[in-house]
Formats: structure tokens, sequence, C-alpha cells
């Protein structure tokens, strides 16, 4: 990325608004406590199955939800980035600071990118308080992630032909204490659903 493309405001020279109405207002209009689930692990991990399902989920309980995708957001507000380490804490960045906006406007935000640096989860993390964040890690391996290539990616980075391959020539940095794992190749995908939300209600 290109730094000097920016044009800089020295963050003193910003002064937050502060708005009238709170985020327990617009919540309380919601009937329910906004959060972030976040879903980290390789690709094709199963994160966006996983996300896809839970926001039914919520969604048939009544809840007022939004999937924030690494496909679909680096398709718009993202599509300035690539794959290197920089790239990526700029989409994590990006990906995290909308859905704080978005836990503020009322929501439960479910996060599916890969967001492989710990680092960069953990600046995610720190946006939020503790109740207010879920870090669930998609653990399925890499073996049975590039036996199930979807989207042939797998097959594409092993041939040399896309580099910065996470996992293989990019590193992931599994988290140590993620708040519930899933490993896709061993659960049912509603099953799955079942223990994130269970995770969720007692946090
Ligand atoms: S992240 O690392 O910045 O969090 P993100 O989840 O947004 O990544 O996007 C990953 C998606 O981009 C993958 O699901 C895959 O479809 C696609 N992709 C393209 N190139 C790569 C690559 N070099 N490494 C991993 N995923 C890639």
């Amino acid at each position: 990325m290109n730094e000097s493309s920016f044009i800089s405001v020295h963050s003193s020279h910003i002064r937050p608004y502060a708005l009238s109405l709170s985020p327990s207002a617009r919540a309380a209009l919601k009937h329910q406590q906004p959060c972030c689930l976040w879903l980290t692990g390789l690709s094709g991990a199963g994160k966006s199955t996983l996300a896809n399902a839970l926001e039914l989920q919520l969604n048939e309980q009544g809840r007022h939800t939004f999937v924030l995708d690494g496909d679909n957001v680096r398709n718009g507000l993202c599509n300035d980035l690539g794959m290197g380490a920089a790239a990526r804490k700029e989409n994590i960045r990006r990906i995290s600071e909308v859905a704080r906006l978005m836990v503020d406007a009322g929501l439960i935000v479910i996060v599916s990118a890969i967001s492989p640096f710990q680092a960069d989860r953990a600046s995610a993390r720190a946006l939020f308080r503790t109740d207010e964040f879920l870090e669930v890690y998609v653990s399925t391996p890499f073996d049975i992630c590039a036996r199930r290539d979807p989207k042939g990616l797998y097959q594409a980075a092993l041939q040399g032909r896309i580099k910065d391959f996470t996992g293989l020539d990019s590193p992931y940095e599994a988290p140590q204490q993620a708040d519930c794992e899933i490993n896709t190749d061993e659960v049912e995908l509603a099953d799955a659903v079942q223990h994130v939300l269970t995770v969720l209600l007692k946090k």
C-alpha cells in the first residue's frame, strides 16, 4: 500500500462529536445485546459457511445481524488491498472498525476473515468490551482445507500461481486463547452453530 497516497489529517485536529443517542439506546430498540463474533481460520476452513449458518439461526431468533466476510469486503471497501502482511493488517483494521460501528448501531456482527496475525486480532479485540467480543477459531487443518479447495486456490498456490498464500508462504498464527474452537471436519454444521451460540450466551 502506498502511504503517500493518503492525505493525513493530524488526529489532534479531530474532535469526536458526542452524539446524544447512546449505543445502548439503539440496542434497546432492537431488544438485543450487540456483539462481534470473530471467525478466524485458514481459507477453506468453513468460516463463511459457519458465519452464514450463524446469521440464519440468529435471524430466526429475531436478532438483527450482519456478516462481514473477507471475500465480500475485499470486493468493495478493501478492494485496494492485496495479500501481503501490511495489506492484511489494514484489511483487518478496516473490518474491525466497521464491526465496531455496526455494534454501536445495535447489530450482532459476524466477521469471517482469515485474520492470520495474532497482533491484528488482538487490535480488533481491543476495540470491544470483553463481553462484546467472541473469538471463534475455525481450526480445520491445512490438509483438509487443501483437499476441499472450494475455489481452486490451494492448487494454484501449490503450483506457484498465487503467492503469499496463507499456510504456505504466508503464516497463519493460530489463536492461543480463542473463546471457542470448531474443526468443521469433525463437527456437523448445526452442532457448530449451537456450540458457538451457547458459548456466546454464557459470555
Ligand atoms: S485476511 O488474511 O486479510 O484476513 P481475507 O479473509 O480478507 O484475508 O480474504 C481471504 C480470501 O481471499 C480467501 O478466502 C481466498 O478466497 C482469497 N485469497 C486470495 N488470495 C489469497 C491468499 N494469497 N491467501 C489467502 N487467501 C487468498
